[in-house]
């Protein structure tokens, strides 16, 4: 079972986004897919509420954070392959603990100066909790070279950067809002493949690396 999480401590950046919709990849892809909704918002719990004619997959789970372990030992027992977790921006003590129990964190990061200077907190957590990571690019511009600029900075402070953006798509809106995932919605279109690409990038990394640090220089910070 690959636990995966969604984290950054700035909001709005698509954590949900990501979470519902890889989730969906990971469920076209085939095997037992959930996602624990760990943020008090609860965005990603109330999408899946709101499904009730559709078929109710991915299964997303309302947990608090410090239920997290019992809640993995159960997704476990019952074979699931993959549990995406979203998180909340505002805790970092509870995405430190939820990055613990993680074998892969994903960060969505804005191609913007505002969010890549909030990534500071989101850093901290990567460089204390020593997993994996790697940095989504997502609401990208069609045009510029903003997302270029962004990808660089990234690098710069030591994360693996996903060579798959995100653009900023009315239908990953208009999806959320029809409580689907970007694959029901609109199968075929731009935004679906972007999300499947970015799936299948995560899928590449060997939880067995579990350990490396995500940020240079992590296992050396006390
Ligand atoms: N690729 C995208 N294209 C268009 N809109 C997007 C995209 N990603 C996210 N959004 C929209 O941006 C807003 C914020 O996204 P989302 O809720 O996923 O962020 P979040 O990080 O989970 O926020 P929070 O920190 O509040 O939980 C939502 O309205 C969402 O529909
Ligand atoms: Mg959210």
């Amino acid at each position: 079972m690959k636990i995966i999480s969604i984290i950054s401590q700035k909001g709005g950046v698509g954590k949900t986004t990501l979470a519902i919709n890889l989730a969906a990849a990971a469920q076209q892809k085939g095997g037992g897919v959930i996602i624990a909704d760990t943020d008090p918002q609860q965005s990603t719990y109330r999408w899946y509420v709101g499904r009730k004619d559709q078929t109710p997959l991915p299964y997303v789970a309302s947990v608090f954070a410090d239920a997290l372990p019992e809640f993995l030992d159960k997704a476990r027992a019952n074979q699931a392959d993959y549990v995406f977790i979203d998180t909340s921006p505002n805790s970092t003590e509870e995405s430190l603990a939820i990055a613990d129990h993680s074998d892969l964190i994903v960060v969505p990061c804005g191609p913007s100066f505002v969010d890549l200077r909030a990534l500071k907190r989101t850093e901290n957590i990567l460089r204390i909790a020593k997993k994996p990571a790697l940095a989504v690019l997502n609401l990208c511009p069609s045009y510029g070279t903003e997302a270029d600029q962004a990808a660089q900075a990234l690098k710069t402070l030591g994360l693996d950067v996903c060579k798959q953006r995100i653009a900023n798509r009315a239908s990953a809106r208009r999806a959320y809002a029809l409580h689907q995932s970007i694959l029901e919605f609109e199968p075929t279109g731009k935004a679906a493949l972007e999300f499947t690409a970015v799936f299948k990038a995560l899928d590449k990394i060997k939880v067995a690396d579990a350990g490396t640090p995500a940020v240079k220089g992590a296992r050396h910070v006390q």
